[in-house]
């Protein structure tokens, strides 16, 4: 028989792949990168093709929602051919969905295109809106070019989230005002973890660590948060505010569990399919396609799901590691 659902030994039904397609980036996030990073040397990247044939191949296989990530995506050249493309499989309604996580550098640019080739919606990563502090995070970044992206993302129709880091002592004081700041645009927002992956030179992600229920605590003095029935297909608890309208959302990988309910996978730009965020097993599918086409590609993947994880095992706590995973999120895609 032929299959076409991917259902993982706990009954997990998996349809949603997110895919890192450059572990490349013009920002130097300090909880994601070190200031000197090794890029993968362009060669060992999947090509666009081979990045398109595996999505083709998954949504034989019964994905619905397909992320781009990086890296910063809309740094890869020539990517627009890959989004082109899958906004014709939304279009042709094989997919349901496909959506960008982009630090919101190149959307200036890029705005519009996105929303012709079918995107509606886009996660655009911001942890601050004060220009210094901006540029001290991001290291590279420059918050007006971002801020213009969003502008030009709200404009062209694309339905944006914001997603911000919470970092002790550098924008914890911020958040609400950011939050009410994305009422008023009309944007939903997400308040996330730092979680322990790849090296990140000589900062300290304990230093960094805050726990997202203490930030929940101190917002919920100040605004009115309700708890939602919305379930987006990721781990994120979600709120509406009631000051603001909008949707606020809470993704606590490290004092929660929301493995139960994982129902997606993850593929690195040089074609391995990680099975979990917080595991390193993976398979090698750019082998599997280059040696066995598109059947060899779909087999590999069935077998890789049969061997998904039941979950994570993160943890800061002094006298660990503080990094759980070698791998940096730009490789796997956040
Ligand atoms: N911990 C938490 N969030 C991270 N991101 C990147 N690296 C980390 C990390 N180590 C975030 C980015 C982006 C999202 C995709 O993941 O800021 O918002
Ligand atoms: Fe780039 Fe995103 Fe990492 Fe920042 S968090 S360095 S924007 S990939």
């Amino acid at each position: 028989m032929q299959q076409n659902q991917l259902i993982d030994p706990f009954g997990r039904l998996v349809d949603y792949v997110r895919i890192s397609v450059t572990d490349r980036c013009d920002f130097r996030c300090v909880y994601c990168m070190a200031e000197q990073m090794t890029f993968l040397p362009k060669k060992e990247l999947l090509t666009l093709e081979e990045i398109a044939d595996v999505c083709d191949s998954f949504i034989e296989l019964g994905t619905k929602k397909i992320r781009l990530t990086g890296g910063e995506p809309l740094v890869r050249r020539n990517i627009m051919h890959l989004i082109n493309h899958l906004g014709a499989q939304v279009k042709n309604q094989n997919l349901e969905e496909v959506t960008i996580t982009t630090n919101g550098s190149q959307l200036p640019k890029y705005a519009v295109p996105l929303f012709d080739a079918g995107v509606r919606r886009i996660n655009v990563s911001i942890d601050t809106l004060q220009p210094e502090k901006f540029t001290q995070i991001t290291r590279w970044g420059k918050l007006d070019v971002v801020l213009e992206g969003l502008v030009a993302a709200k404009k062209a129709g694309l339905k944006i989230k914001l997603n911000t880091v919470a970092l002790k002592g550098v924008n914890d004081n911020e958040l609400s005002s950011m939050l009410i700041w994305a009422g008023e645009q009309g944007f939903d927002m997400t308040i996330i973890e730092v979680m322990p992956m790849g090296d990140i030179g000589s900062e300290n992600r304990l230093d960094q660590y805050m726990s997202v229920s203490e930030v929940q605590n101190k917002l919920s003095q100040s605004f009115s948060l309700h708890e939602s029935e919305h379930k987006s297909s990721g781990p994120a608890r979600y709120f509406n505010v009631g000051e603001t309208g909008q949707r606020l959302g809470f993704i606590t990988p490290l004092t929660h569990n929301f493995c139960e309910s994982c129902n997606r996978v993850r593929m690195t730009c040089t074609g391995q399919l990680y099975l979990c965020l917080g595991q390193d097993d993976n398979a090698n599918l750019a082998l599997a396609l280059r040696s066995g086409g598109k059947e060899g590609l779909k087999t590999a993947i069935i077998e890789a799901i049969s061997r998904k994880p039941l979950g994570h095992d993160f943890a800061i706590e002094r006298g660990l590691s503080n990094q759980a995973v070698s791998r940096h999120m730009s490789v796997t895609g956040g």
